[in-house]
C-alpha cells in the first residue's frame, strides 16, 4: 500500500474538500452543485446510485494540459472513462485516443475519432483485434513482445498494409504508486527490457509489413512525483540515441500517461512539471512527442451520488450503508483508494463530524468505501457524493449481486442530460439461456 492513495493524517473537512475543487460548491438551499447544476436535481430525476460528470470541468482540464503540453500530441486513455460523450468532448478539444482492446478501438471510432488519431496499446492484442484496428488504418500499434510483433506483421500482410509500430519499453522504474497499478518494473507484465527492444526494432526493420517508428513507455498510474518519469525518460532517451546510432529510424516518443490527481492527500500532479520532464529529455531529439493521460483529465470531473440506505452500529463501529457498492465504484475495495465523501445537503454538512464506516450493501466485507471517516450525522435517506470518481469509476462497474449498472448524467454549466439510463434489471439476464438438455 503506497502513501500515494492514502489521505494525510488529518482528514480534510467537508468545506476543505469542496474549496479544493473549483467545479463544486455548496449552495445553502440547493445543496452540493457540480458546475451550475444542483446534484439533488439529478438524483431526484434518476435515483441513486448515479454517476455525474462535468463537461465544462473536463474542457478546462484538457485545455490546461494541452497548453502545458503544446508541443505534444495527446491521446486520451479511453480506459479511464469510455463514455461516448466524454470521448466526443475530448476529441472536439483536439485529443486522439489511446485504446487497449478492439472494443475500445470501436468505441473511439463510434465517438467520431479518426482511426489514424488512435494508438493501440496493451499487452495481449489478439489477431482479430489487430485486424479490426489495422484494417481501419489505426495510427500506431504499441508492441509489447516478440510474439506480438510477428502477429502484427502477419495481420498487416494479410490486409496488404504497413503497420506503424512503436515498441513499449519497460524501463524497470518504480513509479511509487500502488502495487496493482505499477507497470514499469521488470516483474510487471508490460513492455520489454531495453536490450530486447533493440533486438525487436532491428527485426522489425527487416519486416515487409511493419514500419518501426519509435519508442513508448507507461510506468504506472496515479504517479505523484516527477522523479520516476524522469528516470524512465532518461532510459528511453539513451535507447533512442543508440537505435539511431545503428541507423534505425526513430520518429516517435510516446511518453505514456500516469499523472496523478489530488484525491485528498493534497498533492496534485502538475501538467506543467510533466511537460518540463518530457521536454528536458526529448526536446532536442526531433521526435514527435505523445502522451496517453487518462485519470488526470477525467478523474476530478465525476462524482458518484448515493443515498444512505441504513445506519447501524455493531457496538464497536458505526456504519453508514449506502445504496452504492463495490460493484459500482471498486477503487476503495481494490486499491484501498481514498475518495472524499460529502453530504449533498448544506444543512447536513454543518453537523459535527464523527468517525463512521461507509459501506455498500453487497455481501462482502470488502464492500467498503471508507473506514472511520469523519462525517456529520446522516440518516437513512440522506444523500452523499463520492468525489473524484470520473476515472476508473463507471468503466470498472460490474453487476455483482445482480445490481444493474447505474445511470450516467452529464452536466455542462447550467444544463444537464442523462447520457446512459439505469440498466433495466431484466437486461442483466436477457441474453442468458437455460440449455434444453437441463429441461
Ligand atoms: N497508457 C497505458 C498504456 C495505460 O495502461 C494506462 C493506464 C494509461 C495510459 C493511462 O494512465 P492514467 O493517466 O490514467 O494514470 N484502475 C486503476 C488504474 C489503472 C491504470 C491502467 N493503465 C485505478 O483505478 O487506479
Amino acid at each position: 500500500m503506497s502513501a500515494a492513495l492514502v489521505p494525510a493524517a488529518t482528514e480534510p473537512t467537508v468545506p476543505d474538500l469542496i474549496a479544493a475543487r473549483p467545479h463544486l460548491r455548496m449552495h445553502a438551499m440547493d445543496g452540493l452543485m457540480l458546475e451550475g447544476v444542483p446534484l439533488n436535481a439529478v438524483a431526484d430525476a434518476l435515483g441513486t446510485p448515479v454517476w455525474v460528470y462535468g463537461a465544462a470541468t473536463l474542457r478546462q482540464r484538457y485545455r490546461r494540459l494541452a497548453t502545458a503540453l503544446a508541443d505534444v500530441d495527446i491521446h486520451y486513455a479511453v480506459k479511464a472513462n469510455d463514455h461516448l460523450a466524454i470521448l466526443h468532448i475530448l476529441h472536439r478539444e483536439g485529443a486522439g485516443a489511446d485504446v487497449v482492446s478492439g472494443g475500445e478501438f470501436l468505441r473511439a471510432r463510434a465517438a467520431g475519432i479518426p482511426a489514424d488519431d488512435i494508438v493501440f496499446s496493451g499487452v495481449g492484442k489478439s489477431a482479430a483485434e489487430l485486424e479490426t484496428a489495422l484494417g481501419q488504418g489505426v495510427g500506431q500499434v504499441n508492441v509489447e513482445s516478440a510474439e506480438e510483433l510477428d502477429r502484427v506483421d502477419a495481420v498487416a500482410r494479410g490486409l496488404g498494409v504497413m503497420a506503424p509500430v512503436v515498441f513499449r519499453l519497460n524501463p524497470d522504474v518504480d513509479a511509487g504508486t500502488h502495487a496493482k497499478i505499477t507497470t514499469g518494473r521488470l516483474d510487471n507484465k508490460f513492455g520489454v527490457a531495453a536490450d530486447v527492444l533493440v533486438a525487436l526494432y532491428r527485426r522489425a526493420a527487416t519486416m515487409a509489413n511493419v514500419a518501426p517508428c519509435g519508442v513508448a513507455l507507461h510506468i504506472g498510474s496515479q504517479v505523484m512525483s516527477m522523479a520516476p518519469f524522469r528516470a524512465a525518460y532518461a532510459t528511453a532517451r539513451e535507447l533512442i540515441v543508440s537505435l539511431r546510432a545503428e541507423g534505425l529510424p526513430v520518429a516517435v516518443m510516446d511518453c505514456g500517461g500516469g499523472l496523478g490527481i489530488d484525491y485528498g492527500d493534497g498533492g496534485d500532479g502538475s501538467p506543467e512539471a510533466w511537460a518540463g520532464a518530457i521536454r528536458a529529455e526529448f526536446g532536442d531529439l526531433g521526435v514527435r512527442l505523445m502522451v496517453e493521460p487518462g485519470r488526470w483529465l477525467v478523474g476530478p470531473c465525476g462524482v458518484l451520488l448515493a443515498t444512505v440506505a441504513v445506519t447501524k452500529s455493531s457496538g464497536v463501529r458505526d456504519f453508514l450503508v449506502l445504496d452504492a457498492a463495490m460493484n459500482d465504484l471498486v477503487r476503495p475495495a481494490m486499491y484501498d483508494a481514498w475518495h472524499a465523501i460529502v453530504p449533498l445537503s448544506a444543512v447536513a454538512a454543518l453537523g459535527v463530524p464523527r468517525p463512521v464506516d461507509v459501506v455498500g450493501p453487497v455481501c462482502e466485507t470488502g464492500d467498503s468505501f471508507a473506514r472511520a471517516r469523519p462525517l456529520p450525522p446522516l440518516r437513512a435517506g440522506a444523500r452523499v457524493a463520492l468525489l473524484d470518481a470520473g476515472a476508473y469509476g463507471a468503466v470498472m462497474s460490474a453487476t455483482y449481486n445482480a445490481r444493474p449498472l447505474a445511470p450516467v448524467a452529464l452536466v455542462d454549466g447550467d444544463a444537464w442530460e442523462t447520457i446512459r439510463p439505469r440498466q433495466p434489471v431484466e437486461a442483466m439476464w436477457a441474453s442468458e439461456r437455460i440449455p434444453e438438455f437441463l429441461r
